[in-house]
C-alpha cells in the first residue's frame, strides 16, 4: 500500500496530478488491430490493463513468428518486464480465461507471475452464455450478430445487480450464490424455444473456478493506485470499437460495455483527470463483423476483394468480416467521444493495388448532407459522399520508413488528419512486430 505522505510529498494529491494513464482504443467497430500495437508499445510500459470486455474480444498479436490471439488476457503478456491487469470493466468467463493461460503458459512459462485480475471483475456463467444463444436466435433476422460468449445477459446482470464477481468465487458461499443465479436464469431461459444443452459446461465451469482461485486477485483501484504513486507507466487496453459502444455506437447493434476512453475510469476505477495520451486506432479502410448499420460497406467485388487482401475473416469467431472504405465522419465522431491525441492507421499495405481509394467525408440522409453521424443510422436511408484518392504502385507492405511511403497515400493520410483534427502517429503496414512507421 502506498503511504500517503509519500504521496503527498511528490505533489500526488495537489491540482495537477501528474502520473497519467494513456489508452488505446478502436475507432471503428472492432478488429483494428489493437493486439498488435498494445503489443508493440507495451515495450514503454510497466502495466497493460484492459478495462472492458471479454472474451468476444480477439486480439491477434505474432510472437517470434508464433500467432497468438488473445480474448480477456492483456497484450502485454509476452513481454517480459510489464504487469498484465485484468480490470473490474471486463466480464470474465472462467473456463476462456484457463484455456487462454494454459496456451500462453507453453510459450511464456512466467506469465502467471505477472498477471493480476480485479475482485470486481463479473463473471460469465454457463446460463449467460445459453441466454446469449436462446435471445439471438429468438431476434431471428434482427440478430445483433453477438460472438455468443455471454457478454450482454453478464452486462445485465451486472447492472441489474444480480452478478457474481471474481471476488465471490474466494467465499465459502459460493457454489450457493452461484445456485441462486443459475436458478434465475434457468426461469429466464423457459420463456425461450430455442433450448440450449448448457448443463455440458457446468463442470469444466468449476473446474476452471477453482483455477482461477490460485491466481492474484486483487483490489485493482488500489494496486492501479499505488503503482501510479511509484511512477509507474500504465496502458489501458481497449477491445471492441467506439462504434460499438453501448451507449455512443449503432445501437442496438452493439455490444454491452463503454469501449470509449470513458470506459478507463469506471472500468479500472481511475479519475478522468488522470486519462494521458489516447491512442486511437483505425484501418485504413472499413470493417465490421456481426449485423447492424454500415454505411460505406461494399457488397460487392470490391468489398471481397478488401477481404480477401486484408483477411479479414474473425479472430475470435472465424465469421467472414464485412468490409467498406473509410468512414471519416464516423471517424471523427470518434475521435471526438474519446479526446483521441494521437491516430494510427493499420493495415495500410492492404491498399496496395486498389485505385481509387475512396472515403467517407459525409453522409446524405433522407437527401440532406451532413457531417455529423446520425441518431437513427439503423432506420436512416443514409448514403456515404466519398472523396476519391488515386491509388499507388510501390507496394507499401515493402516501405520501411514514412518517407519511403506513396506521395499519394502520404497525402490521403495528411487529409484524414486534416479532417479528424489530430495527428497520426504510426502506419501499419504488416502484421509483424516490426511492420510500423514512426510519424513524429
Ligand atoms: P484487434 O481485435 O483490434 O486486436 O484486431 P484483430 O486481431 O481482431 O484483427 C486484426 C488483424 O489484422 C489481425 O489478423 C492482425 O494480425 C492483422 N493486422 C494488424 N495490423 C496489420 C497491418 O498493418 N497489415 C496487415 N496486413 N494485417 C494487420
Ligand atoms: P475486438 O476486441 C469485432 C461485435 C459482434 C456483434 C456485437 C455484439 O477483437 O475488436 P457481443 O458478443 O459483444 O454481444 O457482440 O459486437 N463484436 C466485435 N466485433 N471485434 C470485437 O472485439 C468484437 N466484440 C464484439 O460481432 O456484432
Ligand atoms: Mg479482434
Amino acid at each position: 500500500m502506498a503511504n500517503p505522505q509519500n504521496l503527498l510529498n511528490r505533489g500526488y494529491f495537489w491540482g495537477a496530478i501528474l502520473i497519467m494513464i494513456d489508452v488505446l482504443l478502436g475507432l471503428q467497430w472492432g478488429d483494428e488491430g489493437k493486439g498488435k500495437i498494445v503489443d508493440f508499445l507495451a515495450a514503454k510500459y510497466d502495466i497493460i490493463a484492459r478495462f472492458q470486455g471479454g472474451p468476444n474480444a480477439g486480439h491477434t498479436l505474432y510472437v517470434n513468428g508464433t500467432k497468438i490471439v488473445l480474448h480477456t488476457i492483456p497484450s502485454g503478456v509476452f513481454h517480459q518486464h510489464c504487469l498484465n491487469l485484468i480490470g473490474n470493466g471486463v466480464v470474465i468467463d472462467p473456463v476462456t480465461l484457463k484455456k487462454e493461460i494454459e496456451n500462453i503458459l507453453t510459450l511464456e512459462p512466467a506469465m502467471l507471475e505477472r498477471l493480476f485480475i480485479s475482485q470486481k471483475a463479473h463473471l460469465i456463467l454457463p446460463t449467460h452464455r445459453a441466454l446469449d444463444a436462446a435471445s439471438e436466435a429468438a431476434k431471428g433476422s434482427e440478430k445483433i450478430g453477438s460472438t455468443l460468449k455471454g457478454i450482454g445477459p453478464a452486462y445485465m446482470d451486472k447492472t441489474g445487480r444480480n452478478g457474481l464477481r471474481i471476488g465471490d468465487i474466494l467465499s465459502k458461499d459460493f457454489a450457493a450464490k452461484y445456485e441462486k443465479l443459475k436458478n434465475k436464469h434457468l426461469e429466464m431461459l423457459r420463456q425461450y424455444e430455442h433450448q440450449i444443452d448448457w448443463q455440458q459446461w457446468e463442470a469444466p465451469f468449476f473446474e476452471a473456478v477453482e483455477f482461477i482461485r490460485t491466481l492474484k486477485i486483487v483490489n485493482a483501484e488500489y494496486w492501479i493506485d499505488t503503482h501510479l504513486a511509484a511512477g509507474k507507466k500504465i496502458l489501458a487496453e481497449g477491445a471492441q470499437g467506439s462504434m460499438l459502444d453501448v451507449d455512443f455506437g449503432t445501437y442496438p447493434f452493439v455490444t454491452s460495455s463503454n469501449t470509449i476512453s470513458a470506459g478507463v475510469c469506471n472500468g479500472l476505477g481511475v479519475a478522468p483527470q488522470r486519462i494521458g495520451e489516447v491512442y486511437g486506432i483505425t484501418k485504413a479502410y472499413c470493417t465490421r463483423v456481426g449485423g447492424g448499420p454500415f454505411p460505406t460497406e461494399l457488397e460487392d467485388e470490391t468489398g471481397e476483394a478488401l477481404r480477401k487482401a486484408g483477411n479479414e475473416f474473425g479472430a475470435t469467431t472465424g465469421r467472414p468480416r464485412r468490409c467498406g472504405w473509410a468512414d471519416l465522419v464516423a471517424l471523427r465522431y470518434a475521435v471526438m467521444l474519446s479526446g483521441v491525441t494521437k491516430i494510427i492507421v493499420t493495415k495500410a499495405d492492404v491498399l496496395d493495388g486498389f485505385n481509387p481509394i475512396k472515403a467517407a467525408i459525409a453522409y446524405r440522409v433522407d437527401g440532406v448532407e451532413t457531417t455529423e453521424f446520425p441518431y437513427d443510422v439503423c432506420d436512416a436511408q443514409l448514403e456515404p459522399v466519398y472523396q476519391d484518392f488515386p491509388g499507388w504502385d510501390n507496394p507499401i507492405s515493402e516501405c520501411k520508413t514514412y518517407d519511403e511511403l506513396p506521395q499519394v497515400f502520404k497525402e490521403y493520410c495528411t487529409f484524414m488528419e486534416q479532417y479528424l483534427g489530430t495527428k497520426i502517429a504510426y502506419i501499419s503496414n504488416g502484421t509483424g512486430r516490426d511492420q510500423l512507421l514512426h510519424l513524429e
